[in-house]
């Protein structure tokens, strides 16, 4: 890999043992990829103070410097944590202390998560604690190159933003941090962002819940490839796209898509190709609409409904204002919870606006910080789950061993007021 003269002395230890080591991870990692070079960045996305017993191991062994040289910068050495040499936050993590009396997460977690971030904020990391950064401050502008983790964001960041990452990991943000640089290679490339495959949308999509369903479509036909769409869309807004782009990262494994006239960097079909042929389109019809809903709602056998959760990814301020229309003078049934996931920043809007207070008056909860699926954790007793996200849908099954329901929010509110799962496919 060729390194430029800066790169080099942070390589040799001209600005420590930290630097040094995270250079060197990123080097081995360039050299895996086959990346030719390095690219400087100045955004980073990571997931420092995410609580797990390996970290508070560590932690109890050699403190926090240690901890972040195994995990971050998969080094043994004694080395000191210098201050984050560029704009770094901390994603999604564990629930706070706040939420102690409402979710079953282990009190330890809580209070490991409590010291890290004190240390991070210390070394300059945002504790912005979203999966959503872009709803809360953090916004990269068209063409800059960053180093994010989190699938929903990654996608979000490269195809709605403009920006240019691919999908890291604890190590390799943990070294971006510390130098400003990554590889070289993927999505930051030109040759690396254009589509590959083409999906004609023949039914209109132009809600909430159907940019969710296309979204979970589309990951499951091109994987890790990067599709085009075009047809009878409407025009998305911020929570549309959050919803397309995570359902799509979790059917497949998409980083970036275009939408022609509407994201950045495909103002047409052909555009979005660069300079290879359009490719023949694969068709998203009644059929394909009817099998993804047949396929979301797998899950839920049982109609008696005892959680309801909405906010993945962490819902926008618009769809906390929503969720509390939809609740306002309801109350939820004996037995069934209802919890909307939010990000930090946004639950103080909430609260100031008074739609937590409706919320909480119908009995549901705003929470901030994690998820039932990164955290390992629904109310107690939970056999039978409703959610308008079509990646919880997917996921929480498999984690927490529970049924699911997927469906609009006035269908998730419904099962939240009645305790009874009534949803069907338009
Ligand atoms: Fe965010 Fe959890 Fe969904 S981290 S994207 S709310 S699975």
């Amino acid at each position: 890999m060729r390194l430029t003269d800066e790169e080099k002395g942070m390589r040799d230890g001209a600005e420590g043992a930290a630097v040094a080591a995270a250079m060197d991870l990123l080097i081995r990692y360039g050299g895996a990829l086959g990346a030719g070079h390095l690219c400087d960045v100045r955004n980073v996305a990571t997931s420092m103070t995410q609580p797990s017993p390996v970290k508070a191991r560590l932690v109890r062994e050699g403190g926090w410097d240690k901890a972040f040289a195994v995990i971050s910068l998969d080094s043994d050495e004694d080395l000191q944590v210098p201050p984050m040499r560029v704009a770094t936050c901390q994603l999604q993590h564990g629930f706070g202390a706040d939420a102690g009396a409402v979710v079953p997460y282990p009190a330890q977690m809580i209070a490991l998560q409590g010291d890290a971030e004190a240390f991070y904020g210390r070394h300059g990391v945002n504790i912005l604690a979203t999966c959503t950064p872009y709803q809360v401050g953090n916004i990269p502008v068209r063409g800059e190159h960053i180093a994010w983790m989190e699938s929903s964001a990654v996608i979000y960041a490269n195809s709605v933003l403009g920006a240019r990452t691919n999908c890291e990991g604890t190590a390799s943000t943990g070294a971006a941090a510390l130098t400003g640089k990554v590889p070289c290679w993927g999505n930051h490339r030109d040759e690396g962002r254009y589509g590959t495959h083409l999906i004609d949308v023949q039914v209109r999509v132009d809600d909430f819940t159907e940019w969710g369903m296309l979204g979970y479509f589309t990951g499951g036909l091109v994987g890790e490839e990067r599709p085009v769409l075009a047809g009878d869309l409407g025009r998305p807004g911020l929570a549309e796209l959050k919803h397309f782009g995570a359902a799509a990262a979790t059917s497949g494994g998409v980083e970036l898509y275009h939408l022609p006239g509407i994201t950045p960097e495909a103002p047409t079909v052909e555009a979005a190709f660069g300079p290879a042929p359009v490719p023949a389109a694969v068709t998203y019809g009644p059929r394909e609409r009817r099998a993804v809903y047949a396929g979301l709602n797998s899950q839920g056998t049982s109609t008696h409904v005892d959680f309801v959760l909405l906010g993945c990814p962490h819902a926008s301020v618009d769809q906390i204002r929503q969720a509390a229309a939809a609740l306002d003078g309801r109350r939820l049934s004996a037995g069934t919870h209802l919890w909307l996931m939010v990000p930090r920043a946004l639950k103080d809007v909430a609260d100031r606006s008074g739609y937590t207070e409706t919320i909480e008056r119908a009995g549901g909860k705003v929470l901030a910080d994690s998820c039932p699926a990164m955290s390992r954790a629904a109310p107690p007793g939970t056999r039978v789950f409703a959610t308008d996200s079509a990646k919880q849908a997917h996921y929480l099954p498999a984690i927490l061993g529970i049924e699911a329901w997927f469906g609009t929010l006035a269908q998730c509110v419904d099962a939240a007021v009645t305790g009874r799962w009534r949803g069907e496919l338009s």
